[in-house]
């Protein structure tokens, strides 16, 4: 039975991958940070669920302990988990320093140990990793600065491992645009960003399922990048 890992499983796209990988046939194992009731529906379906903060880096470290032990051969490593969160102007600068070490640690540090701690398990199974990226790594928006930058760096990371671990393991990524928006987007937000989207709408999940499929199928990509983002990242913001 094929595996695969998802990081940031508990909600949204995490969530909804889950469902299409076990829809396959896969073994799925995932992370998560905070309990939440689409957990349980996950353990139901025989889900494998690890706790950890990455930001915590006893935490952080635990996990890629033990997912070496639990996962000997791994198809698909994604890794979704994300901190969408703008920089605070009125933060002092341990606070800034405290926000973008978090930054740091989920888009870059974790990934990047959670690649080393499995490379064997990825080897094994001849697997390949996808790196949830950003458009914002290519053109930031300047109000998620720290966001942004740690984004670009797990971009340029899917590049070095690309590089390093073929052939036998492929890494590639994916630029989402505007897929999901948050709660907390007003009425205002979502007509400028869809103004600004040549496709005119919110894209959702299923176009990131499709890329991942075309990712993990075509064994004639790795150090790719996808935009998935409805022709966003030709507007300037
Ligand atoms: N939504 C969009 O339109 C959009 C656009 C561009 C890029 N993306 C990228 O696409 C991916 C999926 O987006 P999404 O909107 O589904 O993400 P999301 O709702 O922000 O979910 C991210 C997941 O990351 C986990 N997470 C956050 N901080 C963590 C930490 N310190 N340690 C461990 N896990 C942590 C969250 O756990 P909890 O459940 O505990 O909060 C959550 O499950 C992300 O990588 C995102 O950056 C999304």
């Amino acid at each position: 039975m094929p595996t695969v890992l998802i990081t940031g499983i508990g909600r949204r796209l995490g969530f909804f991958l889950a469902h299409q990988f076990l829809d396959m046939g896969y073994q799925v194992i995932g992370q998560y940070r905070s309990e939440r009731a689409e957990l349980t529906a996950l353990r139901n379906k025989g889900v494998t669920l690890i706790q950890a903060d990455f930001s915590l880096r006893e935490q952080l470290i635990a996990f890629t302990e033990e997912i070496s032990l639990q996962c000997k051969s791994l198809d698909v490593l994604v890794h979704n988990a994300s901190l969408f969160v703008k920089d605070d102007p009125k933060h002092s600068c341990l606070q800034q320093a405290e926000f973008f070490d978090a930054m740091y640690a989920v888009h870059m540090l974790a990934p990047k140990l959670i690649n080393e701690a499995l490379h064997p398990a990825l080897l094994k199974a001849k697997g390949s990793v996808v790196m949830m990226t950003d458009i914002y790594a290519d053109q930031p928006h300047s109000l998620f600065r720290s966001y942004c930058a740690s984004k670009a760096g797990l971009a340029n990371l899917m590049k070095s491992y690309a590089g390093h671990w073929a052939p036998e393991v492929r890494v590639n990524a994916i630029e989402p645009g505007p897929m999901l928006f948050l709660d907390e987007h007003d009425k205002a937000h979502r007509e400028r960003v869809i103004e600004q989207t040549p496709l005119a709408k919110e894209g959702g999940l299923l176009p990131i399922w499709q890329t991942i499929q075309l990712l993990i199928t075509n064994d004639y990509l790795t150090a790719c990048s996808i935009k998935v983002d409805g022709g966003r990242s030709m507007a300037q913001w």
